[in-house]
This record gives C-alpha cells, sequence and structure tokens, in this order.
C-alpha cells in the first residue's frame, strides 16, 4: 500500500462535511448521514475494521470525486466516466487494505447478486435502489453469480449491502463524522 498523500484523511473527512448538504441520491437522507448510518450499523453488528471501513466509504466516489468522472449507468456517458463505485475503489484502493476497495468495487454489484439470488429481496429495496438496480446493470445471469458466489468476501459484500440498504432512515441519530477519524487516519495516514 502506498502512503497517501499528505492530508488525505482531511481531505475524505471534509468531504464528508460537505456532503451534509447533498441528498443521496433520490433517498430523503443526506450522502452524509447515510455513511455514517452504514458505517455505525456495521460496528453494533461486530463487523472488523475492514468491513466498517468499507461501509463508512463505500459512496466515496459520489463525495470525494469529481462528478464528471461518474456516470451510474451500463453503457453511455461521457468518455472515461465510471460508476461510483468503481471510482470510489480507485480513489482509495492505494492507501487501504485490497478487501476495503473491493468491497466499495462491489457494492452496486451486491444488489444485483442479491436480487438475482434470493427471492423478495427486490421487493425490499426502495424505489430509488430498484431504479439504479436497472442502470447498474440489472439481473445477473448464471454465470455472474457463479462468479461472485466464490469469492472469498462474498459475504462482506453482501452485509455491507443490507446495512447500505437500511442506512436511509429520515433522522436517525448517529455518532458524528469526528468519531470515524480514529478509523480512518491510520489508513490515509
Ligand atoms: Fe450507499
Amino acid at each position: 500500500m502506498a502512503p497517501a498523500p499528505v492530508g488525505m484523511t482531511d481531505r475524505l473527512l471534509d468531504a464528508m462535511a460537505r456532503s451534509a448538504a447533498r441528498r443521496y441520491g433520490a433517498e430523503r437522507v443526506s450522502e452524509l448521514a447515510h455513511a455514517l448510518q452504514c458505517a455505525e450499523l456495521a460496528r453494533e453488528a461486530g463487523a472488523d475494521e475492514e468491513l466498517t471501513l468499507a461501509c463508512l466509504l463505500h459512496d466515496v466516489g459520489r463525495f470525494a470525486v469529481d462528478p464528471a468522472l461518474v456516470f451510474d449507468r451500463v453503457g453511455g456517458g461521457r468518455a472515461g466516466a465510471r460508476g461510483h463505485h468503481e471510482v470510489g475503489a480507485d480513489l482509495i484502493a492505494p492507501f487501504v487494505p485490497a478487501r476495503v476497495a473491493w468491497l466499495v468495487r462491489m457494492h452496486a454489484d451486491a444488489k444485483r447478486y442479491l436480487c438475482s439470488t434470493e427471492p423478495g429481496y427486490h421487493a425490499t429495496l426502495s424505489p430509488a435502489s430498484q431504479h439504479t438496480l436497472t442502470l447498474q446493470g440489472g439481473l445477473m445471469g448464471p454465470e455472474e453469480i457463479a462468479r461472485h458466489a466464490a469469492h472469498p468476501w462474498i459475504g462482506d459484500a453482501l452485509r455491507l449491502r443490507r446495512w447500505d440498504d437500511l442506512a436511509k432512515v429520515v433522522g436517525k441519530q448517529t455518532a458524528p463524522l469526528a468519531a470515524w477519524e480514529p478509523l480512518l487516519r491510520p489508513c490515509f495516514r
């Protein structure tokens, strides 16, 4: 892992703080509230530090990257633009354990996987999340399902995904952003 650029932790914390002013897609919570709720759900469930960090940063491609580089739809878009999960994973990959970057990269496909393999899961998604499923590639075929099922970290990706889905509660009280600085700073020092 490469040493992070000077101030990388502060850059991330600043980007997260500013994301309090933006809505999380078409959901009714802010991007910051969503990230804090997701990380807190992971910690409360006993997730290890890597999985918790992945939960905190899973949408880093939304809040810490030039939006012109992000295009959350399969096919089309500006040259070089890719989904927020890919862009976000690439941003942090040089600094975090491989498992953390992989989990961030997987969080859109984890929804596709669950919709393809678990009856009833799709109905639990918010309308916005059901809509983006289509934009992100829709259901998986048998080969893609089998490939993901064989990955050693697939269980973690599905846990993250379920917390991601739940982290949209309007007005829910959480620990403040500063509470996560001790988790971030050792990685991005
Ligand atoms: Fe999310």
